[in-house]
């Protein structure tokens, strides 16, 4: 039985390369996209959601979350994921437009019609999720779990200590992680592992498929980007991460990953702190756990599972 899942994302190189797995693996029953401001504006991540379901000539609703973070002004990526949001992706008018319902009606009615649980993939800011739960509370007994990219235990890519999708709305990411409904966190901690090597970059291309290059195109043109962020660790300088990859990956096969349960909790007032995940993987706190934090990944599996993917796409 596929697994129901919706997927909340910003769209994004990264974002598109998880969308690419999500419909391609029969594990997932992909019913909704419901989309972020984050990597850019909401217009932009809109239109390419809707222009990578069509490439990938899916027949999805894809809904329009908000416009904004919840109390802060939006601060776009366009420095990693380019102007449009899929770096060297040119992607034609999309076929599939916008639902007539936002990103909230559409999530509260898709969760609470279906009789299986659903599984949350949230791959950007969480905006939209924070507001579900404040709008729809009775939505949070029918989610089996939030499979989130974001955060980190240790370090970050936007400050010292905050990861982007988490610093860009940390009062979102607050209501979240105090919502009660179970997290499997990927955070930069696998995040960081879960990357490509140009080795692996050739086994796409000799895929030799028109979507595959323009995967190789997309994955070099964030790669390069990656390089010029000031937090990039220098010792992986030469690798490309998949970040958001990970979260639908858990989805599909969680024995890649290994992980913790902690008390996660946000920061969102300090003064240089602001975004950042305190994950208390010592237990100081004696908090319950709210989170199942991934901290390693089976590189090798995760990207084969990747690969073949892009392969099975065909396109
Ligand atoms: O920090 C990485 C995250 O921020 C990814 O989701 C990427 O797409 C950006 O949104
Ligand atoms: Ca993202």
């Amino acid at each position: 039985m596929a697994i129901p899942v919706i997927i909340d994302c910003d769209p994004g190189i990264d974002d598109v390369m998880a969308l690419l797995l999500a419909f391609v693996r029969p594990e997932l029953d992909v019913r909704l996209i419901t989309t972020e401001a984050g990597n850019q504006t909401q217009d932009k991540t809109s239109f390419n959601a809707r222009g990578f379901a069509d490439l990938m000539k899916q027949k999805i609703e894809v809904a329009r979350g908000l416009e904004q973070p919840l109390m802060r002004t939006l601060e776009v990526a366009g420095h990693v994921h380019g102007d449009t949001g899929l770096g060297s992706l040119t992607l034609d008018e999309p076929v599939t437009k916008e639902s007539r319902r936002s990103a909230i009606d559409a999530l509260r009615e898709t969760i609470l019609e279906s009789p299986e649980e659903t599984v949350l993939v949230a791959t950007g800011p969480l905006t939209n999720i924070g507001a579900l739960f404040l709008a729809h509370p009775e939505v949070k007994a029918h989610i089996r779990y939030i499979s989130f990219m974001g955060g980190a235990a240790v370090g970050g890519n936007v400050t010292p200590t905050a990861e982007f999708n988490v610093y860009t709305d940390p009062e979102a990411a607050d209501l979240v992680f105090r919502s009660g409904v179970p997290i499997v966190m990927s955070g930069l901690d696998v995040t960081h592992k879960a990357y490509m090597t140009e080795q692996d970059l050739q086994a796409i291309e000799a895929i030799g498929t028109p979507l595959a290059r323009e995967i190789i195109a997309m994955l070099k043109f964030y790669g390069k980007a990656a390089q010029q962020t000031p937090f990039h660790e220098p010792h992986f300088a030469d690798v490309i991460r998949l970040h958001d990859l990970c979260a639908v990956a858990y989805a599909i096969k969680p024995e890649l990953f290994a992980g913790m349960d902690c008390h996660v909790e946000i920061e969102t007032e300090g003064r240089l702190t602001s975004g950042t995940t305190v994950v208390d993987y010592t237990n100081r706190t004696k908090k319950p756990a709210n989170a199942h934090v991934l901290h390693s990944v089976d590189r090798e599996a995760f990207v084969r599972l990747f690969t073949d993917a892009v392969r099975e796409a065909g396109g």
